[in-house]
């Protein structure tokens, strides 16, 4: 039932602030992670596996890029994210020094159930993070960390993206914490981040007409380009699938370094740039290449942080994102995202729920 919601999609958008809160409920107490009710895990088990992998596919893949980048600041991990078509495919080594984590909201996409089978048979142990309990992955896996999002209906995903953002951070730091690599400044610092990220979405939320006429601004376009560096790349990466998904413009995502590569060929007037701008160490990188794309007549739309009284110089179209510590920063940046994806396909007549060619779960290979 979508009550008062035009469509699944918005009312997931809007779900999020609950969510978060739901998905850290039982698993932090105080300021500490505690997975031991889920995870019957030991010190030595997690000292054993030296090498994380992360499969998945679309959405959850991107959940994954944002939890391998928040691990890497946790602790000594050797970490891999692969898209499970690949994965399964590749000669990449598997052994008992290797935990494999599949991330799947629906439990069934078939990719990613091969690769779970392939690793199992060469002895890493497995792990499913899924928002279906007793899904076919759910089953095969065995040891899970549930999503408790609730069935998420619009096919674009939206509240299992940032639940399983979530449960990935919990993961990192919990494993962190086995292997006493975690400093308990960085527990606390996080987990108080954590237990503050649905207030600061529901902030982003509030900021739903802002976005909506900015999409209106910009229904036009010939399509989307994104950029962000570090922990501003993977939710780069998640709102551009979003809008290729429901809207069926072209949108692509870069590291904001890589765009002189090669890309910024594309840049004209008609093709605007979504700059993922945080204010962080990595702030006047980004803003060069606001300017670069500045300097190719691209319109520029700035995603920034509340306070930044400098972002205005580089252009008018400015979301502002409240502070939060800099790990969490691609939790706050999906909400504006969603919504903008959301409103273009809106403005454009598009079939939301149910845009063309996509299913919401992927049981073919
Ligand atoms: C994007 C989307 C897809 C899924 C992908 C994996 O909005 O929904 O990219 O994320 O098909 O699905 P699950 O997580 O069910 O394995």
């Amino acid at each position: 039932n979508r009550g008062a919601y035009p469509h699944f999609m918005l009312k997931e958008i809007h779900e999020q602030p609950e969510v978060v809160a739901h998905t850290l409920l039982g698993r932090v107490a105080g300021e500490s992670v505690d997975l031991s009710k889920e995870l019957g895990w030991t010190k030595e088990d997690a000292a054993k596996w030296r090498k994380i992998h992360f499969i998945a596919c679309g959405t959850s893949h991107y959940a994954t890029v944002v939890a391998a980048h928040i691990m890497e600041t946790l602790g000594n991990f050797e970490i891999r994210t692969e898209v499970a078509s690949e994965y399964r495919y590749r000669n990449i080594p598997i052994d008992e020094e290797t935990l494999a984590v599949f991330v799947s909201q629906s439990g069934e996409t078939a990719d990613t159930l091969h690769a779970a089978r392939l690793a199992k048979e060469r002895g890493a142990k497995c792990l499913v993070i899924t928002n279906v309990r007793g899904s076919t992955i759910h089953r095969e896996v065995g040891e899970a960390l549930i999503t408790p999002a609730g069935p998420e209906i619009g096919v674009a995903a939206t509240k299992t993206f940032t639940a399983q953002m979530t449960v990935l951070t919990l993961l990192g730091l919990y494993l962190a914490k086995l292997r006493g690599d975690l400093k308990p400044d960085t527990e606390r610092r996080l987990t108080a981040a954590l237990m503050d990220i649905p207030g600061k979405l529901a902030t982003m939320l509030s900021k739903e007409k802002e976005i909506e006429a900015l999409a209106r601004d910009f229904a036009d376009a010939r399509g989307f380009f994104f950029i962000g560096r570090g922990l501003a790349y993977p939710p780069a990466l998640e709102g551009a699938l979003k809008l290729k998904e429901i809207s069926y413009l072209h949108a692509e995502a870069y590291p904001a370094g890589e765009m002189k590569h090669g890309p910024i060929a594309l840049l004209d007037k008609e093709l605007p740039v979504v700059a993922l701008v945080p204010k962080n160490a990595l702030w006047e990188k980004t803003i060069s290449n606001i300017e670069e794309s500045m300097a190719r007549k691209s319109p520029i739309i700035a995603i920034a942080t509340e306070g930044d009284g400098e972002i205005g110089h580089y252009t008018k179209h400015v979301i502002f994102t409240p502070e939060t510590e800099p790990e969490l920063f691609p939790f706050i940046a999906i909400i504006p995202l969603q919504l903008f994806a959301y409103y273009i396909a809106r403005q454009r007549g598009c079939d939301i729920d149910m845009p063309r060619n996509l299913a919401k779960s992927v049981t073919v290979e």
